[in-house]
């Protein structure tokens, strides 16, 4: 363009596209045209364990979705949700290693030799774990199978249930005035006839967060109740936490075990026990919509 070579022109006019580019990048911007800083490497012959969050695509971190879009082959698990999986791309290989309806798990030892079969074979492998890989997760058994055979392992975290339940309930898992200490308990061993420390967990400068509770509900507002914590201690569950299909119910000890039983929840589900729970009902995060059962007491 000759009229351009003129130093003044040219000036006017990039400084007219720039303001143009601008007012106009509202609307033909798109979200995927942002670019996002994805560098790093997918190496041939390691395995990457790696953290799905909570089940909202959004919470993943950007390591993970780069190493999703770049691994050879990705072995999954249950809590995977399809919108985090949508970014595995058509010619990877994936590999479901989670519990089908009414059958048991994969076996953990066959997990482990997948993964190493196909590191060996010099794939790129992607494990990927619903919520934080290191969290009630079976990742110690995985890099123990990883390291017999020399394969290369490398960690990447996620957004635990934890984080997402109190994140979508608008709390803070720990608040000055409520809790001096944070526990991740595993409810396995909080059976009716299970003997988990009640008296240690049973504290109330303390935010208990439960996984894999949902049928020991009655079992922990019992034997927290019976260790000393008040009737009236505030609990809350969260069904299905970050995903549109959240559900949740607030109550206490007492009451718990009865709201539950009055409106079913589905699993996964996440248990929190602490008197940072009767900010569900105070929260400007939240409409009262959103809570299912608002907590009334004033503990
Ligand atoms: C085997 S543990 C896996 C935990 C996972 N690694 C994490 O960091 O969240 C499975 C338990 O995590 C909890 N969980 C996982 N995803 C959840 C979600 N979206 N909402 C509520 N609880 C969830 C439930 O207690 C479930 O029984």
């Amino acid at each position: 363009m000759p009229a351009l070579s003129n130093p003044l022109l040219l000036k006017w006019f990039n400084a007219f596209m720039r303001l143009s580019q601008r007012a106009l990048s509202p609307w033909v911007q798109h979200a995927a045209d942002i670019r996002l800083p994805l560098r790093g490497e997918c190496r041939a012959g390691q395995v990457y364990l790696v953290g799905a969050g909570s089940g909202d695509a959004e919470l993943l971190t950007l390591k993970a979705a780069r190493l999703l879009m770049q691994a050879d082959a990705v072995v999954y698990d249950r809590l995977v949700g399809d919108d985090v999986l949508a970014l595995i791309p058509g010619g990877s290989e994936r590999y479901y290693v989670g519990k089908a309806r009414g059958h048991h798990s994969v076996p953990q030892a066959e997990i482990g030799a997948l993964m190493v079969k196909l590191a060996r074979e010099g794939k790129s492998v992607v494990r990927l774990k619903g919520g934080d890989p290191a969290v009630f997760a079976r990742m110690g058994e995985e890099l123990d199978a990883l390291a017999a055979a020399e394969i290369p392992a490398a960690i990447v975290p996620g957004i635990t249930a934890a984080s997402a339940a109190a994140a979508c309930m608008g709390i803070p898992l720990t608040d000055r005035g409520h809790a001096q200490q944070l526990r991740f308990v595993t409810a396995q061993l909080c059976r009716e006839d299970g003997s988990p420390d009640w008296a240690s967990l049973a504290r109330k400068d303390e935010t208990l967060v439960f996984y894999m509770g949902l049928s020991k509900v009655s079992a922990i507002c019992h034997g927290l109740r019976q260790a000393g914590l008040p009737d009236e201690w505030p609990i809350m569950l969260v069904a299905n936490a970050s995903q549109p299909e959240q559900q949740s119910l607030v109550g206490s000890l007492a009451d718990m075990p009865e709201q539950l039983a009055a409106t079913p929840l589905p699993s996964p589900c996440l248990i929190v026990v602490g008197s940072v729970v009767q900010r569900v009902a105070t929260s400007p995060a939240l409409k009262t919509t959103d809570i299912a059962q608002p907590y009334s007491s004033d503990l």
